[in-house]
């Protein structure tokens, strides 16, 4: 049944008071058809959406919270929100954000609505309750899973260039395809993404990311020519140098089969950022050198350097989901480089110690980046990568790294000698902390306090 929610009657009532059409319209019947949950509803209202939503609010003894400049309010019922807009006939200037608005009808505001399949309505007047309003055949886009849109594409792309990005999304989230003559507008209208702010750019790109195919989400975005304008950092990894006829290995293509590997793995939003961005530093560090071929030295610490820039230029917070991913991008080569040789205890204890509570998602994310073709380097790395997670829960278990406080502080150190913050705090500090890393002295206040006291002297500081 569609109309199920309790709601509907209630808002039915108070448009037939008012004399007022209202629809269901948009994500929450596209979501009825496909049978995925949806926790918004949108109603649109031949007149004024705040004056229904008012009314509504009213018989639920609910607050509403009103938009006046866009003509919208909002109340939540249970768990749902519940979004009135009155019908709109809507258009945009060119290079402004400012729509000119008028009132219209359903079908003016199913018009000027994104995609077919999100143009749909399901009537809440009494003599046709619950029937659907279907005027550009969005259910059979929806059977033949196409994204199409009501108008020509670039009317309604430029009407709000987010919608290309849109476009890209929901293509990613339900498995849909553009279609062709949508596909050439956007590659057409990229430019003019510039117009959209970045953190509405921003939701959606998380929302690729957490998609079922993040990776097909990007391709995408590089083949409709927005990646270069939203992530320029991720187109730059495109293509592949070739010297004395050796290339190096794809880095898009390497990147985007780590984001899959770590989303197979992972619902952690940031863990996915951390997964698009970790090679971000290679086309910096680009070397070649004859004799060893193509290195990118560094570009674990150069990447890692990258991300706060990125993240203001996308307007995300910069918190300790910033700091997260930075810390992921600078380890990500740390558990497998471990392999090299022995893997010693010491260098375990550094990297639980440098990784702390995130060892965890950083071993997924190293072993997500492990995509080689070669079947015999591929269980090689794999075989390493074993070998390091056991050596890891070995060491914790024996020393608790992990959550590692030094045992001395800077506050203790400076009561007992009688010093002022100076560089030689940090100092004693510094080696009492690399003495436990590397297991010359167990993690133990004893054991530390008696090194501090030989380190003091060996300093000539009593
Ligand atoms: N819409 C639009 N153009 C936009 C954004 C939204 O035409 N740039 C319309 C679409 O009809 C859409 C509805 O407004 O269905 C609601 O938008 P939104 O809540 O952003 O998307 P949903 O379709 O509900 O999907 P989701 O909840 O997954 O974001």
């Amino acid at each position: 049944m569609p109309l199920s929610n309790p709601i509907f009657p209630l808002i039915a009532q108070a448009a037939r008071q008012s004399g007022v059409r209202a629809f269901v319209i948009g994500g929450y019947v596209r979501d009825f058809f496909l049978e995925r949950p949806c926790k918004d509803i949108d109603i649109v209202v031949e007149g004024s959406g705040i004056d229904l939503a008012e009314k509504v609010a009213v018989l639920l003894h609910t607050p509403v919270h009103t938009f006046k400049q866009f003509g919208t309010a909002m109340l939540r019922h249970h768990d749902m929100e519940v979004e009135f807009v009155g019908a709109r006939r809507e258009s945009y200037r060119a290079n402004s954000r400012k729509p000119i608005v008028e009132d219209g009808t359903l079908v003016d505001d199913q018009l000027r609505r994104d995609f077919t399949v999100n143009a749909l309505a399901f009537s809440l007047q009494e003599e046709d309750w619950g029937c659907l309003i279907d005027p550009f055949g969005g259910v059979k886009d929806l059977q033949n899973g196409l994204l199409r849109t009501p108008l020509d594409p670039d009317t309604t792309y430029s009407d709000d260039p987010l919608r290309m990005v849109r476009a890209v999304r929901f293509s990613a989230q339900l498995g849909f395809t553009i279609v062709p003559e949508s596909l050439v507008s956007i590659q057409r209208n990229a430019p003019r993404l510039e117009i959209v702010s970045m953190e509405r750019i921003s939701d959606e790109l998380h929302k690729i990311l957490m998609s079922p195919r993040p990776s097909y989400g990007f391709r995408l975005l590089d083949q409709c020519e927005l990646l270069p304008l939203i992530l320029p950092q991720i187109s730059a990894l495109k293509g592949v140098a070739t010297m004395e006829g050796r290339g190096h290995k794809e880095i898009f293509s390497h990147t985007l089969q780590v984001v899959e590997n770590i989303s197979q793995k992972s619902v952690d939003l940031w863990l996915r950022w951390a997964a698009l961005l970790h090679d971000m530093g290679k086309p910096a560090t680009k070397h070649w050198d004859p004799k060893i071929g193509w290195s990118f030295h560094g570009h674990d610490f150069v990447g890692s350097k990258m991300v706060p820039a990125l993240f203001k230029h996308l307007k995300l917070p910069l918190n300790e989901k910033m700091k997260f991913v930075q810390k992921m991008v600078l380890l990500h080569l740390r558990p497998i480089s471990l392999v090299q040789d022995e893997v010693s205890d010491s260098a375990v204890r550094r990297l639980l110690f440098d990784a702390g509570d995130d060892i965890d998602a950083l071993m997924l994310l190293c072993e997500a980046d492990i995509t080689s073709k070669n079947e015999q380097t591929a269980k090689r790395h794999l075989e390493n990568f074993i070998k390091v997670r056991k050596k890891l829960i070995e060491v914790e278990e024996k020393d608790a790294i992990r959550n590692f406080q030094p045992p001395i502080s800077g506050d203790l150190i400076m009561q007992k000698y009688g010093l002022s913050p100076c560089q030689e705090v940090g100092q004693i500090k510094e080696r009492i902390k690399n003495a436990i890393l590397d297991g010359r002295i167990r993690n133990d206040y004893q054991e530390a306090y008696a090194l501090m006291e030989q380190i003091v002297k060996e300093m000539g500081i009593v």
